[in-house]
């Protein structure tokens, strides 16, 4: 007999998104595991049975069985790639982009990543903490149970170790999952315009080392989550050279290593990527065949965050179809922030991948799971429908999860549980 605190039957269509040794890639990623009128069974916050309704009965002892009624239900949502804690907004660059201006330009005038910057240092930690949470708690009522949370607006050694701390703090306060990644390369800070190598130096000899410092005394170290370390590597940004010794010295520290690559311009950042032996590589837009070739060669997962080129209005979007069709593992993520990506919801990102990248909704869910929790770090507590992980799981409001990238605009969602607890 199986022991278990709660079990979920009459699960109508459950898909399991299980890949154990790692993302799913290429043609993987079209299944979903899916098993029909399916139970799942929860103790202790981990799952310990997975499969038919029918003989679970008898093989599981509960006090506790909920009818899901013939619904869906997928694995808890994991948008590994934002930037979640920020304070003010951007809806003036908004308003200055419909009338033409683009986002590097905004930047090379001061806004864009600045103007975050200057809010963010004028805002107290605590501040900080209270706005992402209520941001976290609308990603948990669209499906979330893990997210990654990346520093880059303060730009000082002192603004970047507050985001930290802030991070910290909301990863104590929020039922979900959270995985801090150090941005301190995001832009360069306004005080550095006349002498961008001197911001890299800072990055690289001061920040680096106070961050990881930080991580050592911190829960996350404690526990077990990884700390990564991103860079942009993009013109006005970070060059090629910049984002190597960036990466190289905080890969000698211990962090593990993602890149912004190829939003904008290809500078070279997915080769790179893949030399540092990344764990994604992330945007990808400009990304050309041979990219696509090493990337699908190499261990990193290939994150695409299409909301972004929405947001900008743009047609064109990273070659997500290709990419699978190559071999890739292919991550989706929101990029939430309020400057390139104002929006929470992963369900509205794989609505607009579907139909602009091609990647079909199997493909989708996948993408925003299993592959994502991978991408965090977390392939392997989080991510999918399987014994021994964490119960992290969504119920649908319809009996396919092909609903979630077929309707957009609404709430997908029915009910969340994390590990085990209904948090939405
Ligand atoms: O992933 N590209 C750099 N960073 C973010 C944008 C952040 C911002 O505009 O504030 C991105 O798009
Ligand atoms: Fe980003």
């Amino acid at each position: 007999m199986i022991e278990a605190e709660l079990a979920f039957w009459n699960i109508g269509r459950l898909s399991t998104c299980h890949s154990p040794n790692g993302p799913k890639r290429g043609r993987q990623m079209a299944d979903a595991g899916e098993i029909l009128n399916a139970t799942v069974a929860v103790a202790d916050g981990k799952i310990v049975y997975v499969g038919n309704t029918d003989p679970s009965r008898q093989l599981i002892n509960a006090p506790i069985w909920q009818d899901c009624a013939g619904a869906a239900m997928v694995p808890g949502l994991v948008d590994c790639h934002t930037h979640l804690v920020y304070a003010g907004d951007r809806a003036v660059e908004f308003e200055q982009r419909i009338m033409g201006a683009s986002y590097l330009e905004i930047m090379m005038a001061g806004g864009g990543i600045m103007s975050t910057a200057w809010a963010v240092r004028a805002a107290s930690q605590e501040q900080l903490v209270q706005q992402c949470l209520e941001r976290c708690q609308e990603m948990a009522n669209l499906g979330v149970t893990s997210l990654e949370i990346k520093t880059g607006y303060g730009l000082t050694l002192e603004d970047e170790l507050k985001m930290l701390r802030a991070i910290e703090q909301v990863a104590i306060s929020t039922p979900l999952t959270v995985v801090p990644t150090f941005l301190g390369a995001h832009a360069i800070p306004a005080e550095f315009k006349a002498d961008p190598a001197a911001y890299t130096r800072l990055v690289v000899e001061q920040m680096l080392p106070a961050a990881w410092q930080w991580y050592m005394g911190s829960g996350f170290s404690k526990n077990g989550t990884p700390f990564f370390c991103d860079v942009f590597c993009e013109q006005n940004a970070f060059s090629l050279a910049d984002s190597r010794e960036v990466l190289q010295t905080a890969r000698e520290l211990g962090f593990k290593i993602k890149i912004h690559s190829d939003e904008f311009s290809s500078m070279g950042g997915i080769g790179l990527g893949i030399d540092m032996g990344a764990t994604s590589i992330d945007h990808l837009d400009t990304a050309t065949d041979s990219d696509i070739q090493a990337l699908a060669n190499s261990g990193s997962v290939a994150v695409l965050l299409p909301g972004v080129n929405f947001n900008l209005g743009s047609a064109h979007f990273a070659r997500g179809r290709e990419m699978i069709d190559a071999g890739c593992a292919v991550a989706l993520s929101t990029d939430i922030n309020p400057g390139s990506c104002p929006s929470p919801s992963l369900p509205l990102i794989m609505a607009i991948a579907a139909r602009y990248q091609r990647i079909t909704p199997n493909e989708c869910l996948n993408a925003c799971t299993i592959n994502a929790a991978w991408a965090a770090g977390l392939g392997e507590s989080n991510g999918s429908i399987e014994v021994g992980k964490n119960a992290d799981l969504v119920l649908l409001k319809r009996h396919e999860a092909r609903f979630l990238a077929y309707e957009f605009g609404g709430n997908p969602i029915a009910s969340v549980y994390k590990q085990g607890v209904k948090i939405a």
